[in-house]
């Protein structure tokens, strides 16, 4: 007799069903938020927090940002502070019973809050373009009972796509907490490339999870409850970092790693991490004379567009590159060399990528650059120093 496949989509809904209504104490690690944002967060919402981090530092003011797997609400509460009026939340799960909890006190929490930037909708996070709640309203209304029925309804559900439910490059911020990893092993593929989608170019991600140490084994990935308890289906560690890179994200950081295993199941860890990483490394490179020296300590690094960059070393980069070297998260690491006459962006060629790696100072300085100073600037010498 032959087992049935473990349906973890199906886990999972019936785990965060029950874990809505009353709270499982273990399911999770959550920390400690700011209590000044959660003064406005009524109880029943606190006490369904499922998370193992915390995305919220991470989003400005005036943002719009996209919580995946929004739960109970607690972060989409938090961040509907953070952002202020200005800006904007989406927060998307894929149970009807969280999004009940969140909407239930929606309009309290907007009052005592003072503005109502929040919005809900049911959707899997890897398919954030489609609607569940708009593709359950129309098979109530028609139900697929035929062949006919069922290729109309199709046809609605590629309508229904489009406009996607989040537009592309439309966010400034993807967070999500404990989430990603319930994910079902066969759509985590698709998961990644659609954050990446919903981004502006320069948004970024902040996103809080468990992953493993080493590889989970399948008898323990087959397993409903460590599922659905958010540690079976934990990414190992440098393969969730490396779907980062293989998305095409840059300036990928752990910004947050818990020293400590969560839990140990057979002798593998399982901890949480936080990952910030920045979508905008695409685009057209210009030559304006720029470059960077990278400070160190280490020999020479390599970046996510592959630029190795030699400590002391002026490197020539292109505009692109230059902006975004000099940004968070790099810009402490280098020191910019802007050159001292401006190539307006108009006039500047296709940037030479077969050239030299070193800039020399006379690109930057100029070839007909003959300037003698008599006396010492004070940025050398600064008043005080004796
Ligand atoms: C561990 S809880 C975390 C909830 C919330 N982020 C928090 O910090 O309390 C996971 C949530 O993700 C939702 N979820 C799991 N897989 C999902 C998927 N593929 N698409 C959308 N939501 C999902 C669950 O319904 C649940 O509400």
């Amino acid at each position: 007799m032959s087992i049935a496949p473990l349906d973890t989509d199906q886990e999972v809904l019936r785990r965060y069903e029950v874990a809505s209504k009353t709270t499982e104490e273990a399911l999770c690690c959550p920390v400690h938020d700011d209590p000044a944002y959660l003064k406005a967060i009524p109880e029943e919402i606190l006490e369904r927090d499922y998370g193992c981090g915390d995305p919220t530092p991470f989003v400005d003011e005036g943002e719009t940002v996209l919580d995946l797997g929004s739960g109970s609400g607690k972060t989409c509460y938090i961040l509907s502070q953070i952002v202020g009026p200005k800006g904007r939340v989406i927060g998307i799960d894929f149970n009807p019973h969280m999004l009940a909890l969140a909407e239930k006190h929606h309009k309290a929490v907007a009052e005592r809050i003072g503005w109502d930037n929040v919005s809900f909708h049911r959707a899997h996070i890897q398919d954030l373009k489609t609607d569940i709640d708009a593709l359950e309203k129309r098979l109530a209304e028609k139900p697929i009972l035929s062949y006919e029925d069922y290729k109309t309804f199709e046809a609605f559900r590629r309508e229904a796509a489009a406009p996607p439910l989040v537009a592309d490059g439309s966010i400034d911020i993807v967070v999500s907490n404990c989430v990603l990893n319930l994910v079902a092993g066969d759509a985590k593929g698709k998961l990644f490339p659609e954050i990446y989608r919903v981004l502006k170019t320069g948004g970024r991600v902040a996103i809080s999870d468990i992953v493993s140490d080493e590889e989970v084994p399948r008898h323990l990935r087959e397993d409903g409850e460590l599922w659905s308890g958010c540690i079976s289906g934990a990414f190992q560690e440098s393969a969730f970092l490396r779907a980062f890179e293989a998305a095409g994200f840059y300036g990928i950081t752990i910004a947050k790693r818990s020293e400590e295993p969560w839990r140990t199941v057979e002798g593998i860890e399982f901890r949480s991490v936080t990952v910030t990483a920045r979508k905008g490394k695409e685009g057209p490179c210009r030559e304006r004379n720029q470059a960077v020296i990278y400070k160190g300590p280490w020999r020479e690094v390599r970046d996510d567009d592959d630029h190795t960059l030699r400590r002391g070393v002026a490197v020539a980069v292109c505009d692109k590159t230059y902006r975004i070297l000099t940004s968070a998260p790099y810009k402490d690491q280098v020191y910019p060399l802007p050159p001292h006459v401006e190539v307006p962006l108009a006039d500047a060629k296709p940037f030479d990528g077969a050239r030299t790696a070193p800039r020399h100072p006379r690109e930057t300085k100029g070839i007909d650059y003959r300037a003698t100073t008599t006396q010492a600037t004070e940025a050398c010498c600064p008043a005080g120093d004796g």
